[in-house]
């Protein structure tokens, strides 16, 4: 898919949809952006089915008039209350009602596009629009989805959806990966995924495999993937900039490529999707991809312990006592707390790094998801400057986090053990909280740190919003969004 800005509908020759944002209130002036007999038809069809523009509706009329198959009409609602995720659902819904149609071009008339903020977001919805995973369906005759070669953007701002272009395919990238079923990723492909990556954009790569893992005393990490036939293992990459880099940021993805919860086993309906356990490395993945695709002036580190939760032979037990990598004994009484195990290993390498922020992201516990739903992140932190930036970005980005408490003393109490320094898990009560505690002992506290908890934003039950069902890559586009602002304010690091 590639974008052209246009002056207007002008120069409309090839076959397409034509797809207008408005706003409420819209009059007959808004619709004359169409050519005008088509703009005459739509205002009649629009008297006729009373669309009054209303916040994410849409109107949709197939029409045979030269060139244009179908007219998309997608409301804004008021225009004072419209945001930046408004923008990108239209160019998202005009689009893929295009996709549908299998058509080469699609003609989007938003307003405010010369904005470099909005094409940006326009962008993103349009790239969003040309996504499926279908690569284990049979080929339906029937369905002529493809996504438009072109979208032509009315006044756009170039820059902007170029972008909005790469910020999508991080999310889309990482899409692809979460989606793959566990028996095609495990540890060892998934090494091999992040190693094609590498060796594309020219990062450098270091894996560690189980000998070193325990040479080097991760046993956290190496204790969760003992139960698999395939090895865990640490993944490393870093993207230097071509310029001096103006900070350098680690970025640690939650790598569980299945989680049965070991031999604390879950029930069978709650291992269904738990092949998105993985979803946090896929998206780390996909904004390291993103950054040198933008070529962004910072340094990134991308880390990944990578395992599989299951209870083979070899599987770590409840009552293990397990010393992590930081020195640090934990005594694991539930083996379905695993992702804080192999975060724990990859937080204390990540620091290593010397980094000026961390952020890890992980699907990492069902508590999140049951105190903030299916649409919003958990976010926990360290360094309230940071977690604003990334607050902000998740705005910007329309991707829901809610800051969650850090200071409540009796909860961190929890996770005291008699015979250990930390117990694994700390009940029910409180527990995406208990979580982030664990992993806060992992970091070096002289590093401002943010913990993302993904579990279920991760996944979409069904289709909605710009979400295909399946995973989202939630997250993708507020740590891309986040790495191009510390691009733009950061100082040069010597
Ligand atoms: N991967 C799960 C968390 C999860 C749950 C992700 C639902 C996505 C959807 C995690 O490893 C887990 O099993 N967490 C346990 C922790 C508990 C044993 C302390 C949980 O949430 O029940
Ligand atoms: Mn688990
Ligand atoms: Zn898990």
């Amino acid at each position: 898919m590639k974008f052209e800005t246009l002056k207007g509908f002008a120069s409309v020759t090839e076959t397409g949809v034509q797809g207008l944002a408005l706003y409420e209130n819209f009059t007959g002036k808004d619709l004359s952006l169409l050519p005008e007999e088509l703009a005459k038809m739509v205002s009649q069809v629009v008297e006729r089915e009373h669309f009054k523009a209303k916040r994410g509706k849409t109107l949709e009329m197939p029409i045979a008039e030269g060139s244009t198959v179908a007219v998309v009409l997608y409301g804004l609602g008021e225009k004072e209350k419209a945001c930046m995720d408004d923008y990108r659902k239209a160019a998202f819904e005009i689009v893929r009602r295009g996709a549908a149609r299998g058509v080469k071009f699609a003609y989007l008339g938003i307003p405010g596009a010369e904005c470099e903020a909005r094409s940006r977001a326009i962008g993103e919805g349009a790239s969003l629009a040309g996504y499926r995973f279908t690569k284990y369906l049979e080929p339906d005759e029937d369905d002529h989805f493809a996504a438009p070669e072109t979208v032509l953007v009315a006044e756009g701002n170039e820059r902007g959806l170029n972008t909005g272009a790469v910020v999508a395919a991080a999310q889309r990238y990482a899409r692809d990966i979460a989606n793959e079923p566990g028996n095609v990723i495990n540890p060892e492909t998934f090494e091999k995924t992040a190693r094609a990556l590498a060796e594309e954009k020219g990062f450098a790569c270091t894996v560690l495999q189980a000998p070193e893992l325990k040479e080097k005393g991760m046993n956290a990490l190496l204790s969760v993937g003992q139960g698999s036939a395939t090895q865990p293992r640490l993944i490393h990459l870093v993207y230097t900039p071509k310029e001096a880099a103006k900070c350098t940021v680690a970025l640690v993805g939650k790598g569980i490529t299945f989680d049965s919860g070991g031999l604390s086993i879950k029930p069978a309906d709650s291992m269904v999707t738990m092949k998105g356990d993985k979803t946090g490395a896929c998206v780390v993945l996909g904004v390291i991809k993103a950054a040198s695709e933008l070529e962004l002036p910072v340094k990134i580190h991308v880390v990944v312990g990578a395992a599989e939760n299951m209870p083979g032979g070899g599987a770590f037990r409840p009552d293990d006592v397990l010393r992590a990598y930081n020195g640090k004994t934990i005594e694991v009484n539930n083996t379905d707390a695993e992702g804080r195990l192999t975060l724990a290993d990859a937080l204390a390498y990540a620091c290593e790094q010397k980094p000026c922020a961390v952020i890890d992201i992980a699907t990492l516990t069902g508590a999140c998801a049951v105190a903030l739903g299916e649409d919003t992140a958990g976010l926990f932190t360290n360094n309230d400057e940071l977690a604003d930036k990334l607050l902000e970005a998740g705005n910007l980005e329309g991707e829901r986090f809610w800051k969650m408490p850090m200071d409540d003393e009796r909860l961190r109490e929890k996770l005291k053990s008699p015979i250990a320094d930390l117990v694994n898990s700390a009940g029910r009560y409180g527990g995406a909280i208990t979580a982030a505690m664990f992993l806060e002992k992992f970091v070096d506290e002289k590093i401002p740190w943010v913990h993302l908890d993904i579990a279920a934003t991760d996944f979409a039950k069904d289709a909605y919003s710009y979400y295909t069902k399946g995973a989202t890559g939630f997250g993708a586009r507020t740590l891309t969004s986040l790495l191009l602002g510390c691009a733009k304010d950061g100082e040069t690091e010597e």
